[in-house]
């Protein structure tokens, strides 16, 4: 990496002056692309009857790709677990963080890491994280995850049953939004072998926030993102030609409509641009589990969603073939 260090180590030195490596130019910085007020994404709760709930998470799925969950059966407890056992692991000695270190450019994408840039004109974001795979459970490599503190594995372990049940539930509303039998879209990524990645997002407190990206706008290349943040706020949406920011809400799960979905529906159901912006005070973490299908799934329009007068908008590949252009920033 150009800085050739963790952000956590870089804030805590005490900088006045953010680094010019991580200094946006003048098209993205926060100050230049301030969030529209009096705009607000949609909340949906899980507790209303089932058709009510498919026609607003179809609604949502279509006009924003994101909605914030309430009502899931998660309990608090668990989400107040899962956060501080993130918390502690990033408030461990920088050796011990530096032990589980990642390299992407080596295909090893589990562990620490700090996003690097390919070349010197590309700008960093201030962020470090964890990555680790949940299920299936042929997938897991407990190696990767933290050993310290302790409880991680089993808090982790827990959330993920949950998340799978809250995601299973999630594409089936999302399949009788089109439709659909309720299997559909579950059937078409992968089933059983459907994959969950829990990345643990740490925003450092920073010097010039509003020089500065957190990550900067994507689309997730998962079908779905269910994410709990801290309650920082800095999550915001592309939504007709702004950025919204998504306030707080303690609890909801924060819902992301990924590339997968957007493709198997059609284009129906759109993936949401995203960033995140950063504080000058506070730390804000972010907990997002992507779910996405197995790299060998191929995955294109639903054949039940496209005739002569609705042509496939995308074209059909496995999944690992659309991460390796992502990646490389391939035309798909
Ligand atoms: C991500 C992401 C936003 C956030 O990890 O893909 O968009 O709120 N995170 O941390
Ligand atoms: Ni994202």
């Amino acid at each position: 990496m150009v800085t050739g260090e963790r952000i956590q180590a870089l804030a805590f030195a005490g900088l006045k002056e953010l680094p010019a490596q991580f200094v946006r130019p003048d098209h993205e910085r926060p100050e230049n692309t301030k969030a529209v007020e009096g705009v607000t994404a949609p909340i949906i709760s899980l507790s209303q009857p089932r058709n009510v709930v498919v026609k607003e998470m179809a609604a949502a799925a279509s006009e924003w790709g994101f909605f914030l969950i309430t009502d899931h059966g998660i309990s608090p407890e668990l989400i107040r677990r899962l956060q501080e056992v993130g918390r502690v692991f990033f408030e461990l000695p920088i050796e011990e963080k530096e032990a589980y270190s990642n390299d992407p450019s080596h295909g090893k994408f589990e562990g620490y890491g700090t996003k690097m840039t390919k070349n010197h004109d590309e700008k960093v974001e201030w962020i470090d994280y964890f990555f680790h795979v949940m299920a299936p459970p042929s997938k897991v490599n407990y190696q990767f995850w933290p050993a310290n503190p302790p409880t991680y594995r089993e808090v982790t372990e827990e959330y993920n049953k949950e998340v799978l049940r809250v995601t299973e539930e999630v594409l089936e509303l999302l399949s009788e939004g089109l439709s659909l039998e309720r299997k559909a879209l579950k059937g078409s990524l992968g089933g059983d072998e459907i994959e969950l990645e829990m990345k643990i997002n740490m925003y450092p407190p920073c010097p010039q926030p509003e020089l500065a990206l957190g990550v900067e706008p994507h689309t997730d290349m998962s079908a779905i993102t269910v994410l709990v943040p801290n309650d920082v706020p800095g999550l915001q949406l592309w939504k007709d030609g702004h950025w919204v920011a998504v306030d707080y809400l303690p609890n909801a799960l924060f819902t992301h409509i990924g590339d997968q979905i957007e493709i198997l529906s059609n284009g129906k159901y759109k993936s949401v641009l995203h960033r995140s912006v950063v504080n000058k005070e506070s730390t804000r973490m972010s907990w997002a589990v992507f779910c996405a299908p197995p790299p060998e799934t191929m995955i294109g329009p639903l054949l039940d969603l496209v005739d002569k007068t609705n042509p496939p908008k995308f074209s059909t590949k496995t999944y690992a073939e659309f991460r390796y252009r992502k990646f490389n920033k391939l035309p798909q």
